[in-house]
């Protein structure tokens, strides 16, 4: 079955595919594309990502590439989106869909305070804005045909607009990766651009704030949230693809599971 958002022959790429939210967004997503698409999965754990693409129909061409994105360069992504494309022209496809799903927490045991190493912030900042930005540029430069309809999708988070304690990595970075791309959509009108905030879902990045949130009261906040309102990656995917297909918000716009659409 395929929807209006979903239609035609799609060029997918998805960022940090291999569990959590990016893997359930590969298989929602595969089930909803044409014969014909293609999708372009990224992340480190190599067998990870293979499974992910057996459970995608197989009508749906799907390539895997194992890597580190924080160390990845402009010239890997260039290779790996050729090596998926392989020898297939861009305007062969109706539409491109960018998932920037790709996320860290960064260090949640610091507060400010003991921030001090610079290493540490550019290591987050690489992962977190710096990577998808340059993926974001390549990939609208190589897919640069104006009759392929765009849509971009930044997964963003609660924490990009309200501060929490032990959380300014993860916060500062969500912030900035939202601006980024509020700035993309005004200078590329033909592009359809949201940024997309998941809710709290069961994922390993979930369990991991529960575990180490370094503030008492935020770890209380986390553990009451995991028992009272955690969403599955399923339900969070459905609704963003409810989201896309109601299309109501302006590109470039930050839309919230709970917001009413
Ligand atoms: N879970 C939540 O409650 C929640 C709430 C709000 C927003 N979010 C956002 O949703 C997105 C997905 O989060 P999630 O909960 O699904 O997290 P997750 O379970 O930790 O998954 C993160 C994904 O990113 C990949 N990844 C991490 N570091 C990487 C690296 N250096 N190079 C390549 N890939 C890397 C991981 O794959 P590998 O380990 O195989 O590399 C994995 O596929 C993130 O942007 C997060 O900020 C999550």
């Amino acid at each position: 079955m395929s929807t209006e958002a979903f239609s035609g022959k799609v060029f997918l790429l998805i960022t940090g595919a291999s569990r959590g939210i990016g893997r359930q967004i590969a298989i929602t997503f595969g089930s909803l594309l044409e014969e014909g698409s293609r999708m372009l999965l990224l992340a480190r754990d190599k067998n990870a990502l293979e499974e992910v693409a057996k459970i995608i129909p197989p009508k749906i061409k799907v390539c895997t590439i194992n890597a580190d994105l924080c160390k990845a360069t402009k010239t890997d992504f260039e290779r790996f989106i050729s090596e998926c494309l392989c020898g297939t022209p861009c305007n062969a496809f109706d539409q491109l869909i960018v998932m920037h799903n790709v996320g860290s927490l960064g260090n949640i045991t610091h507060t400010t305070n003991k921030m001090l190493d610079i290493d540490t912030w550019r290591q987050h900042y690489d992962l977190n804005l710096f990577i998808p930005a340059i993926l974001n540029a390549v990939i609208m430069n190589i897919f640069d045909d104006k009759t392929i309809k765009k849509t971009i999708i930044n997964i963003t988070s609660l924490f990009g607009i309200q501060a929490i304690k032990g959380f300014a990595y993860y916060c500062t970075v969500k912030a900035a990766r939202e601006m980024y791309f509020k700035v993309f959509a005004l200078e590329n009108p033909n592009v359809n651009m949201l940024s997309y905030s998941p809710g709290p879902v069961d994922t390993n990045m979930f369990n991991f704030l529960c575990e180490f949130a370094v503030d008492p009261e935020t770890k209380k906040r986390f553990l009451d949230e995991k028992q009272k309102i955690m969403l599955t990656p399923e339900q969070t995917v459905n609704r963003l693809v409810h989201i896309l297909e109601k299309h109501k918000y302006k590109s470039g716009d930050r839309i919230s599971y709970y917001d009413n659409m």
